[in-house]
């Protein structure tokens, strides 16, 4: 039986444009292999991995959106090639396009407000198909385009036999509210007409507003950044301060599987032990128990890589970018902040991966041709480059406007790239600065998303790259050696579930005992017992 159901826009490898992508592309395998049994389920785009599986359909239907009557179907990936049952609601006309959220232009899709209102109805009414007793016991809902289900699911006659299923609903990205006018309301379920203020605030229908409001339990993808939106959220702050006490910040963890240095077939030279690597050289092998691994190989021969791929020098550390270029992300600083750095004489070089605004787009491209041997850019969204620039890079920036947990700097550690980022949400509660006393440094951090706090940092990591050697070894040690990974998150959610009364139960003894130890939660759980006893907000 399916115990978790998490729904949402995107879900890699199937659709993604960002992190929400990656996570719900993972935390249900984690959960499921800790002996939670959980699902996911998008809208059926028309993307090249949807078509290229085989899907069976589960369930038909039908949702009245004002005079229409908008058929759908969900269906089932047949072979399970995510590690979790995987669906997909195909609403012909809605969603059979080639982009998630914009065409392949860039221009974003004109009628939002009505493919997320039928594809959040289409997912409760099936829900509701399922025997009584089979019903999945948490709805979990992802970012504002699945925001009004913990309403529907309370108000909407339609769906009131889900009234008792407990919502959580987890925001990735508050920037993004989709709030939608009133006058959109004949495209609105069926709903009680006294709950109507559970959907306004400030005089829209505001789902990311409605889903602080009605969802049994508001998690946000990093402690940090649950205080910040209490501080600044686009006008919901007085709303998250009122709500306090269902709030919880849960930092993400990474698919420690696909992101495996040692196994990562995207990489072209992969992390081996010593001994594999005097194998290799026809020496005498070195085994030995505690299996060290040839970090400084690994890094040096995929940066050589990059650096012939891109025609960057060896000698100069390798400062990289990887993500949307959008306002959020900060990267708009990142052209002038560089072009400053080179001429002031600072030795770095930098290398950019990446698609969004056009300016920031141009500026790279420019800079690439302007600066041969210390710029280059690609733009474009490319998977297994990114894990190649991962491998091979000193360094990874994040200026970061907003980061609500960054995945990035996550991965760049786990591949021995030390971090250079914005002190914000996510990236403070998982990148300590070196300088600080404890020791546990991690990487360099900045205040500011200013051209000099960025200067500032580069110069820092530039200069411990020429001077530290021993430093930037230890360092990439101690960063490989950090478990991001989900097993140690699960609980916190399982916590949760179980706080707002989901009667969530692990089913299989043995793979509960991770989750359970890691979750600090009871070591007595067994069985069909509840898993957490104990709120998870400890930071990783
Ligand atoms: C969004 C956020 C990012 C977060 C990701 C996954 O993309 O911008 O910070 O890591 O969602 O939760």
């Amino acid at each position: 039986m399916i115990q978790v159901l998490h729904i949402s826009a995107e879900c890699y490898p199937a659709a993604k444009t960002g992190g929400l992508g990656d996570v719900v592309g993972s935390l249900p395998k984690y959960m499921t292999q800790a002996g939670v049994l959980s699902a996911a389920v998008i809208p059926k785009y028309s993307l090249k991995w949807i078509h290229g599986r085989e899907w069976i359909t589960v369930y038909s239907g039908a949702i009245r959106s004002d005079w229409r009557t908008i058929h759908f179907s969900v269906q089932q990936e047949k072979s399970n090639a995510l590690g979790f049952p995987f669906f997909v609601v195909d609403i012909p006309g809605l969603y059979d396009r080639p982009g998630i959220y914009n065409d392949p232009n860039g221009w974003a899709y004109g009628d939002e407000t009505e493919r997320y209102l039928v594809f959040q109805q289409a997912v409760l009414q099936w829900v509701i198909s399922f025997p009584e007793h089979e019903r999945p016991r948490v709805l979990h809902c992802h970012d504002h385009h699945t925001g009004l289900i913990p309403f529907m699911t309370k108000y909407s006659p339609d769906f009131r036999a889900l009234a008792e299923t407990p919502t959580v609903f987890t925001i990735h990205n508050g920037q993004y509210q989709g709030a939608f006018s009133w006058k959109n309301h004949n495209i609105l379920p069926y709903y009680d007409a006294w709950a109507r203020s559970y959907l306004d605030w400030k005089g829209a229908v505001n789902p990311m507003a409605s889903a602080i409001k009605c969802a049994w339990a508001v998690t946000t993808v990093s402690e940090s950044y649950l205080y910040e939106l209490h501080e600044n959220s686009l006008g919901l702050e007085p709303l998250f301060r009122l709500e306090w006490q269902k709030q919880w910040g849960i930092i993400n963890g990474i698919d420690a599987q696909v992101w495996d240095p040692s196994t990562d077939a995207a990489l072209q030279f992969r992390l081996e032990t010593d001994s594999q690597r005097s194998t290799v050289n026809g020496q005498q092998s070195t085994v030995n128990s505690q299996q060290s691994f040839d970090i400084q190989g690994f890094k040096q021969k995929n940066k050589r890589v990059l650096c012939e791929w891109f025609g960057l020098p060896e000698h100069l550390p390798m400062v990289s970018f990887i993500g949307r270029m959008v306002g959020e992300k900060g990267s708009d600083l990142l052209p002038d902040a560089y072009r400053t750095y080179i001429h002031a004489g600072g030795s770095a070089s930098f290398l950019v991966l990446g698609t969004g605004e056009t300016w920031t787009q141009n500026e790279f491209r420019a800079m690439s041709h302007q600066y041969p041997g210390r710029v280059n850019a690609v733009i474009d969204y490319n998977e297994a480059l990114a894990h190649q620039i991962y491998a091979g890079s000193d360094f990874l920036i994040m200026p970061s406007r907003v980061e609500p947990c960054g995945l990035n700097q996550m991965y760049a550690m786990r591949y021995g790239t030390i971090p250079i980022v914005r002190s914000i949400g996510g990236l403070k509660d998982t990148v300590p600065d070196i300088a600080e006393p404890d020791g546990a440094g991690r990487g360099i951090r900045f205040d500011q998303p200013t051209l000099s706090d960025i200067g500032h940092a580069i110069h820092r990591g530039a200069a411990m790259w020429h001077n530290e050697p021993g430093i930037v070894a230890m360092l990439r040690q101690r960063i490989m050696d950090v478990d991001f990974s989900w097993e140690n998150t699960v609980g916190r959610y399982f916590s949760v579930y179980q706080q707002i009364g989901g009667r969530v139960e692990v089913v299989r003894q043995e793979q509960l005992a991770k989750a359970v130890s890691s979750a600090e939660v009871s070591t007595k759980a067994r069985g069909s017992e509840p898993v957490a006893k104990k709120k998870g907000r400890g930071k990783k």
